[in-house]
């Protein structure tokens, strides 16, 4: 019978069985959800974003409003009440890079789609104290300039190789899709659709 004392004086052993014990820990925890239909099967209605909105999560992505507004709805009242129901491994399948974020500053936008009008996310972008007076959160008025996004092909291909699945009809029809657009247009198609495939509660 090894004792308490024994394993702590004896480091090679201590390194060992700490090993082994973190990886016993891990990987039951790791394991199961490779197996669990609730983390392997996209939410039912769940599709890749199409060009316009995958060009407007990038523009999310390069002004950095992950800093500041999470995506990921935590299974509290306080917050389900909040923003709708909480969010789900399957919602997130077509996310790559993932956006969960870890500050609010401002409020979780996973489900900001449809709450507002095109309109008023116009309006909060180039001045976000003309519609929430008290609102802190930075103006970002160049956005309104047209959008070039000459990679969105090269983009869709690559994700096609992690299954997003865009056909070559989509792939082909991506340029045009961008066309006459900003950057503006583009930001707001993406938060417009944050959420339209949540469960429903
Ligand atoms: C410095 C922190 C900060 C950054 C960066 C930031 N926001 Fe915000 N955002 C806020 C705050 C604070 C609010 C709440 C006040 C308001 O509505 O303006 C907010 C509110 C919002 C809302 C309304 C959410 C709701 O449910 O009412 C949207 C949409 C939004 N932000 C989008 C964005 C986008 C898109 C970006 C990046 C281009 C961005 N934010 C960057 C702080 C930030």
């Amino acid at each position: 019978m090894i004792t308490h004392e024994k394993i702590e004086k004896n480091l090679g052993l201590l390194i060992v069985l700490t090993i082994l014990i973190v990886s016993v820990g891990g990987l039951v925890q790791i394991v199961p959800l490779f197996f669990q239909t609730s983390t392997t099967t996209p939410v039912a209605t769940l599709k890749p974003y199409t060009a316009l909105q995958l060009s407007g999560r990038d523009i999310y992505i390069r002004e950095g409003c992950v800093g500041c507004h999470s995506q990921m709805v935590r299974p509290f009242r306080a917050e389900t009440e909040r923003y709708g129901h909480y969010s789900v491994a399957g919602e997130y399948t077509y996310d790559r890079p993932f956006l969960w974020g870890s500050k609010r500053t401002g409020p979780d936008l996973h489900r900001v789609g449809g709450r507002y009008s095109d309109a008023w996310h116009y309006a909060h972008l180039m001045n976000p104290r003309d519609v929430v007076p008290e609102s802190n959160m930075p103006a970002y008025p160049w956005l309104d300039r047209p959008l070039k996004d000459a990679a969105i092909q090269k983009k869709m291909r690559t994700l096609n190789i992690v299954g997003h699945g865009y056909t070559e009809e989509e792939i082909a029809n991506a340029p045009a899709e961008l066309e006459d657009k900003t950057e503006m247009d583009a930001i707001i198609a993406y938060l417009q659709v944050l959420g339209t495939h949540a469960p429903r509660n």
